[in-house]
Formats: C-alpha cells, structure tokens, sequence
C-alpha cells in the first residue's frame, strides 16, 4: 500500500477509535452515568488543550482472536495539556475498549506519559475506569501493572499523583492509586478491591455487596483508602481541579501564593470559641474558617477519622496544610486513624514544601485493647516521624488541652515546629488533673477523713499549677501566649517570616518510618 493510502486508513481508524468501542457501548457508559474517557479528558482540561500522545498504540497479542480486535489506542486515551495555564500529564482509561482492561501496550502508553511528568516536573492525573488485567494477556498484563507501580513510587514526592476511581478498580490494579497522593472516588459507579464479593463469599462466606465492599463511602469513611467521595464524574473533575490550586506543579516548587496585602487581621469572634467547661466540645472546623483567608478551606478525608482535621486553606495569600485535633469528635483523641491520616498528609505536604499550622486540643491517645492490639504504638510513632522529619515551616496554636505524648507528638518545638502559639486557655500538663492528682496525692486521698473533697481540692491545685500555659511558655517552648483574636495576624506574619527557611535532614538513604 502506498505511503499515502496507509495514512488515510490510519485517520479513519482514528476516527473509529476517537468514538472508542462504538456508539453502543458509548450509550452503555452513559447509561450507567458515567462519562467517556474522552470526554473526561476534555472536562479536565483548558478547552483545546490536550495533546494526545500514542493514539496509533495497538496491542501486540495473537491469542483468543484478540489479532482479529486492535482498537487504536488500546483502552486508554493518554497525553498532556493544561489546566489553569498548568502543564499537566493524563492517562484516561477508556472501559468501551476492551473493558479498559490494561495490557503490554496499554500499560506502555501509561509509563510514557509518567516519565514525561518526572523529567518535566508536572502532576499525573489518572482517570481510572477498567477491568483490570486484560485476562488475554496473561503475564504481560500483570508486568503492565508492575511498571506502573514502579514508576508511582519514583514519582512519589516528586511530582503530584491523583487518582481519580470513575470505574471498576479491582485485584492489583488498586496498588497504583494506592501509591497516589489523593484518590476520588465517584458514588455508585465506582468500586476498589483486592477481591471482589465473589471471591469474599466463597473464602469467608460473607455475603457483600461491590459497593459495600469497596465502593466510594466504604473508602473515605471505612477504610481511609480514599480522599474524596463525590456525586458524579463532574464533580470528580471539578474535585482534581481544586486540589491543584493548592499544590505546586513539584517538589522544587514553592506552594502556591495568590495576591494578598496586610490588613487588620484582628477576628475578636475567636475569643468567644472556647467553651467555659474545659470538658464541653466545640468544632475546630470554626476556628480554622475564622484563621484562614476567606472560604479557603478545602478538607481532605473529611469522612475518615473525623477526630483529626486536615486540609489545605490560603493564609495571607499563601497555601498552607492545616493538621487539627477536633475536639466534636472523640474529644479530639489521637488514635490510629487519626495518626496514620494526618501523617500521611504531613509527609505530603512537606514533600511539596507546603508550610504546616497545627491547631492542638487533644486529651492524649485513646486507651483500650483495641487499639493496643492494633499497635497505637507504631501508629502514632506515624505520625510524630511525619511531623519530626518535615522540614517545612510549621507552626502550631495550642487552643486548649495539650496531654502527655500527644503534646510532643502534634509538632511541638521538641521535634522541630518553628514557631508555637497558645491561648490563656492553653493546658499543657502530663495528664489530666483527675488522672493525675488520683496518682500522685494517692496516699493523702486515701488516708484523708473526706476522700472525695480531698480528690476534688488536689484536682483544683493540679489545674492551677499545671493545667495553663505559663510553665511551658516560661520554658520557651511557647513562643507567646496569645489572645486569640490575633491568631490570624500571628500566623500570617509567623509564616512570613519563615518563608525562606533552609532546614535539611542528616545524611541517609531514607528513613524507616515506623510502617
Ligand atoms: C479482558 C475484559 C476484562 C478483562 C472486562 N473485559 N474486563 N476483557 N480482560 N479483565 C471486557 C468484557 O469481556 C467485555 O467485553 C467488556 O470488557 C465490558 O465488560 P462487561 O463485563 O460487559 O461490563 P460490566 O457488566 O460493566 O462488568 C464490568 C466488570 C466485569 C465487573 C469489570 O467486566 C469483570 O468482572 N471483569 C473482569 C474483572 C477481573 O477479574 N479482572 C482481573 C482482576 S485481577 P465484550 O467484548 O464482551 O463487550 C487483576 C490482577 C492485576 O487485575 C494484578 C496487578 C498486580
């Protein structure tokens, strides 16, 4: 065939493949509520954008009649262009090809755009939608996959990875996402499992629903294993678009900044937040709107571990990370969880030199067999290695309780934070004032003629000696006791100040983090 005819074929080809599988199983994915991989791509990105890279792919295999089916492409629509002005690299799988399935040249097509986003420091977006491992190829499939995850991981930390699951995501294929910074998951059309609820009826004879299994509420509130669970494949869209408003394109790269000039930064309604009664709760979420620049706040696993809060908000101008105990959940008690989510957030952020402020109020770690057994000691030692190793600024405003190892643990100067604010409010002690005064004044309570006034009057002198901030600012491990009003004009002139900061970690290969 002449040079010319070949290329004519080629674009009706590309013309058959831009409509995927064929418009009946383009009217199935519609049915189901879902977009095409085309028109996500097309969503995602500044209108004219994309560039696609590898449409000409097809896979290589000779067995069961798969020489007779080559869709270009392969399954998965990959390529760049821009969102906002900024370079971004995407792959979309596209389940009316092949189910999405990944295979040896699906999977090459992947890497090729992974290594492009390495060597030219922009995020990867993945729209995953797929079968899995394309069953035909056998081995190759899963050589496929091992590829990708290899390559997730020397990605990781140096440019930002998020997943979206707008499809099936099922056996090994969850280990990509998994290695991502942030996974979306869209209700109802999406699921992730190691095995399905077939495989969990025959091995366990639990019966189980896909979407109870694994679908987007059983992540982001169950397991942890997502970010974010939204409506739609929109509102999953719209959900990565956002994200990256708060992170720079890589980790050589400063958080993003947006216009900003000082003001009167005073917020007199913070001094009304805290309760009279040091035991009565109040949501941290409150305290975090009135700190930051307005309507900012944009909460990652907001449905998992709801006793810690964590997310990224604008402060004069600049993105920051905001890691806070909530005090309306659990009393604000550190527990694995909570440990292992903010730890993870942490370690993000410092990666991608996003600035850390810390909001305390938590009682200690939650006590019990549960979570002993469950090793709270590894997983809290997550979270102070996260907190200990990152170097960017960090600041931290102790509200009110700040209990034993939780008060080292929550970026207290010992492990590094730069500057630490409390409030008059502010109890920094070893342990609660109950707790404590039955330990040490044991013997007097015992031997006295009222043991219950005698408790009651050795609580009050615990609580004036220790329950307050003064000793540990006299220390200097406050930098000042604050009004709260001035939370927010210390913060943005704490950050600023420290907004070319040089911290490096001793020489080493890695860390061990505690896993
Ligand atoms: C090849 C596949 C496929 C796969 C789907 N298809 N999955 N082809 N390999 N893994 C094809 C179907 O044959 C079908 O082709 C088309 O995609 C659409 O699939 P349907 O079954 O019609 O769609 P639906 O009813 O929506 O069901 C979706 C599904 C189901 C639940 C995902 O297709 C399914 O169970 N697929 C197999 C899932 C699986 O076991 N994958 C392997 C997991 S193990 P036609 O031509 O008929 O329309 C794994 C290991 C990875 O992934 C390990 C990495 C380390």
């Amino acid at each position: 065939m002449l040079n010319q005819e070949k290329f004519k074929l080629l674009e009706r080809k590309k013309e058959v493949a831009k409509q995927g599988g064929g418009k009946k199983r383009i009217e199935k994915q519609h049915k189901k509520g879902k977009l095409t991989a085309r028109e996500r791509v097309k969503l995602l990105l500044d209108k004219g954008s994309f560039q696609e890279l590898g449409m000409f792919v097809e896979h290589r295999s000779q067995d069961f009649g798969l020489d007779k089916q080559k869709i270009l492409g392969d399954g998965v629509v990959t390529g760049y262009g821009y969102i906002k002005g900024r370079l971004i690299y995407v792959f979309s799988q596209d389940f009316t090809v092949f189910g999405g399935s990944l295979a040896e040249a699906h999977a090459e097509k992947i890497v090729k755009i992974m290594e492009l986003a390495m060597k030219n420091g922009a995020p990867v977006i993945g729209l995953n939608d797929s079968g899995g491992a394309r069953i035909q190829e056998g081995v190759v499939s899963l050589g496929g996959y091992a590829d990708i995850f290899y390559r997730n991981t020397l990605a990781s930390g140096v440019i930002p990875q998020i997943s979206a699951i707008m499809g099936p995501c099922a056996g090994g294929a969850v280990y990509s996402p998994a290695i991502t910074d942030f996974n979306i998951m869209v209700k109802g059309s999406s699921y992730m499992f190691v095995t399905g609820p077939n495989v969990v009826k025959t091995v366990t004879n639990e019966e189980v629903t896909a979407e109870e299994l694994g679908g987007a509420d059983t992540h982001t509130s169950k397991s942890g294993v997502a970010h974010f669970s939204v409506a739609n494949d929109i509102e999953a869209i719209a959900g990565i678009k956002k994200l990256l408003d708060y992170i720079p394109q890589n980790c050589e790269e400063e958080s993003p900044v947006v216009p900003y000039s000082e003001k009167n930064e005073l917020v007199p309604e913070l001094n009304n937040i805290i309760p009279e009664n040091s035991t009565q709760p109040y949501d941290i979420k409150e305290v975090i709107n009135k700190v930051i620049d307005c309507d900012t706040f944009y909460e990652v696993h907001k449905d998992f571990a709801e006793n810690i809060v964590v997310g990224f908000a604008f402060l004069g101008g600049k993105s920051i990370g905001i890691v806070a105990n909530q005090p309306a959940f659990l009393a604000g008690v550190l527990d694995i969880n909570s440990s292992k989510k903010a730890a993870r957030f942490v370690r993000f952020c410092d990666a991608f030199n996003i600035p850390l402020l810390v909001f305390e109020d938590v009682p200690g770690f939650l006590p019990g067999t549960d979570q002993e057994w469950n090793a709270i000691i590894t997983n809290g030692a997550k979270l102070l290695y996260a907190f200990s190793e990152a170097t960017v600024p960090r600041i931290t405003v102790i509200t009110r309780k700040a209990y034993g190892g939780a008060y080292d643990v929550m970026n207290s100067k010992h492990i590094g934070a730069d500057l630490n604010f409390a409030w008059p409010s502010a109890e920094i002690a070893v342990m609660g004032a109950k707790g404590a005064s039955e330990i040490i004044f044991r013997k007097e309570i015992a031997s006295s003629k009222n043991p219950k006034e005698k408790h009651l009057e050795k609580e009050t002198e615990y609580n004036l000696i220790f329950a307050n901030p003064y000793i540990a600012s006299a220390r200097g491990y406050i930098d000042e006791i604050i009004k709260p009003e001035l939370t927010r004009k210390r913060l943005i002139r704490g950050f600023k100040m420290l907004e070319n900061k040089v911290d490096k970690l001793p020489r080493k290969k890695h860390g061990n983090i505690p896993l």
